[in-house]
């Protein structure tokens, strides 16, 4: 029931009309059915109680926009190399989206995914452990696709392909690019590429290697960002100083 040109992501492939979370549906049908095929995709054209960074609520347009979620079993990958899956997934979706797109997708570090920015998606990844070993990963896509507008503060933050195209796009298109490069990024994971994930993600960077202001506790300051850690701590220039911040610590400011 499905066209996707891959090996394995999207070849088990389950669409819903809605459900609460895509991660929450395949969280649960992989502990209830396993072995679950690698690259196991949930889809929903609505999500209800759609789960994004922090605690926080993803809400989107029903029918709108992608809600996916991708089923993959990283066990090859040392537990201090996790956050290459976030660079491989962002690069994913961030170079299925410039498909379609005037200028290249930016990655704003650790993984939003930004045009003119603005937010155009986010990535919702949760691991499974057994022991030190990475048993699987659920990785969750959201992205703003033929959205028309955004309320409330979101306006000012958010964006969608639609506000940059001003026509509307086929979902199963993106869909279907971003199940291509996610298996191409997931199969340089798997081949330990890491150096070759990291200069990718380096170029996708918001704002890398180049001055802006962020916010921490409530102070404005100026930083450059100069490179990420294996951990995926950020490394910034602040009056010639380097600082490294943990996820979470800092805040980039939307300058309209
Ligand atoms: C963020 O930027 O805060 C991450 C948003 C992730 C949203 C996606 S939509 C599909 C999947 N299911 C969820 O409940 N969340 C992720």
């Amino acid at each position: 029931n499905n066209t996707f040109s891959t090996l394995f992501v999207g070849q088990n492939f389950i669409k819903l009309k809605e459900v609460d979370s895509t991660n929450n549906y395949l969280k649960i049908l992989a502990s209830n059915s396993e072995p679950l095929p690698e690259g196991t995709v949930i889809m929903a054209d609505n999500q209800f109680a759609g789960r994004g960074q922090q605690e926080s609520v993803w809400q989107t347009e029903s029918g709108k926009n992608i809600s996916t979620s991708i089923y993959l079993k990283p066990s090859f990958l040392p537990l201090n190399k996790q956050f290459y899956l976030n660079m491989a997934v962002s690069l994913a979706v961030a170079e299925a989206l410039s498909d379609f797109l005037p200028s290249p997708v930016k990655v704003k570090w650790p993984n939003d995914i930004y045009y003119n920015k603005k937010k155009l998606g986010g990535i919702l990844i949760e691991n499974t452990l057994t022991g030190s070993t990475i048993k699987s990963a659920i990785v969750g896509i959201g992205l703003n696709i033929n959205q028309e507008q955004f309320n409330g503060e979101l306006a000012n933050k958010a964006t969608s392909v639609f506000q940059i195209l001003h026509k509307q796009v086929k979902l199963e298109l993106v869909t279907e690019k971003i199940f291509v490069y996610m298996e191409k990024y997931y199969l340089n994971l798997k081949s330990e590429r890491y150096s070759f994930l990291q200069s990718n993600y380096l170029n996708r960077l918001l704002n890398f290697n180049s001055p802006a202001s962020y916010l921490q506790n409530g102070q404005v300051f100026e930083g450059i960002i100069k490179g990420i850690e294996d951990s995926g701590l950020l490394i910034m220039a602040i009056d010639k100083q380097t600082v490294k911040f943990n996820f979470k610590e800092i805040e980039y400011i939307h300058t309209k």
